[in-house]
């Protein structure tokens, strides 16, 4: 187990790396619990802890009775009749760093037998990477993989935050080596587990695998996507996932990233009797979403993969050549 690969994914999504993310200032560093000698897993459980080094519960404070909009707060209020309104918690993105820890740990076992998988930045506002280097998007600050929009996505940012604003935008995953095969059908589907894990991440609201909803607009002669040398697909509409299962093509995975709920300018929240009052939140908020979300995509999917690649594994049917 390489416990700095997994440090090396934390600092991929850990905020206050630059101003195109939250200031918050933490280091996000994991310590290894359990389960690790010399290096190697020892079969025991595998603990890791982060620590929350930055919270300022005290920002929070404000907001004790107020219901925000885009945020969760009259809907948990609602399910369990107290709201811990001081940040952090279990509705914040900050829990999404015990994702991209153990996503960080599937990525080297699926790593192990050839699959690799990738999140990057496709789109912020109107600007559209058209290229994809992922090299470049490992160290972009966007996780951009195209540096000529990534100049236009960083323009996006900036002048929504001139203007106290937020942005949303588009998060692709792709993992390739995937084997043809990977996957269940009816309740196990892989695209519907694709789509679960995906959806559960914090201002994601859409989900498409391969061309998505781009494919209700097609024709079936222009949708199939055909062989060509023996069971290699010509085309990649279907993202690699055809009745569940996949297919040996690229798994292409693209979530729609809604603007940051938290902004700087006064908007109208209600009060806990019912009241309507305009104000303005404050806070250090991501101005846009998707760089950090892209990190945390890749973590989920390569969950999602690891636990199908186990329940095959554990199949009497194992993974026999056919
Ligand atoms: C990594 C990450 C960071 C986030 N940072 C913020 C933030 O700084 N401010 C904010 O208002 N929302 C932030 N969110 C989004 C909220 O968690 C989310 O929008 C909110 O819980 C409402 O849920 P929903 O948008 O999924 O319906 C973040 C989400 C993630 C995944």
């Amino acid at each position: 187990m390489d416990v700095a690969a997994i440090q090396r994914d934390l600092d991929r999504r850990r905020p206050g790396t630059s101003r195109y993310v939250s200031a918050r200032e933490e280091r996000d560093r994991v310590e290894i619990l359990s389960g690790l000698l010399d290096g190697r897993t020892t079969g025991a459980p595998i603990a890791m802890i982060v620590k929350n080094e930055s919270a300022r519960p005290e920002d929070y404070e404000s907001l004790k009775e107020l219901f925000r909009p885009g945020h969760a707060d009259y809907g948990v209020y609602k399910r369990y009749g107290i709201r811990d309104h001081r940040g952090g918690g279990r509705l914040s993105g900050r829990e999404t760093v015990a994702r991209v820890a153990a996503g960080s740990l599937a990525k080297q076992m699926l790593g192990s037998a050839g699959i690799e998988v990738s999140g990057f930045v496709r789109q912020i506002g109107n600007a559209r990477a058209e290229s994809v280097d992922l090299e470049y998007a490992r160290k972009s600050e966007l996780q951009c993989p195209d540096p000529e929009a990534e100049v236009e996505m960083k323009r996006i940012i900036e002048e929504a935050v001139a203007a106290r604003d937020s942005v949303g935008g588009i998060v692709e995953v792709r993992a390739t080596g995937v084997p043809a095969g990977l996957g269940d059908p009816v309740f196990m589907k892989l695209d519907a587990q694709i789509a679960w894990g995906c959806m559960s991440i914090g201002g994601v609201k859409g989900v498409e695998i391969g061309d998505g909803f781009a494919l209700a607009g097609m024709r079936g002669s222009e949708a199939n996507d055909q062989f060509k040398d023996g069971f290699a697909l010509e085309t990649n509409r279907c993202g690699g996932i055809i009745g569940g299962i996949s297919v040996g093509s690229p798994i292409v995975v693209r979530l729609a990233v809604k603007p940051t709920p938290s902004i700087g300018q006064p908007q109208r929240m209600a009060r806990i009797d019912g009241s309507v009052v305009e104000d303005a939140i404050g806070g250090r908020h991501d101005p846009c979403l998707c760089p950090r979300v892209a990190v945390v995509a890749e973590a989920m999917v390569a969950i999602v993969l690891m636990d199908a690649w186990l329940r095959r594994s554990s199949d009497p049917f194992g993974f026999k050549d056919r």
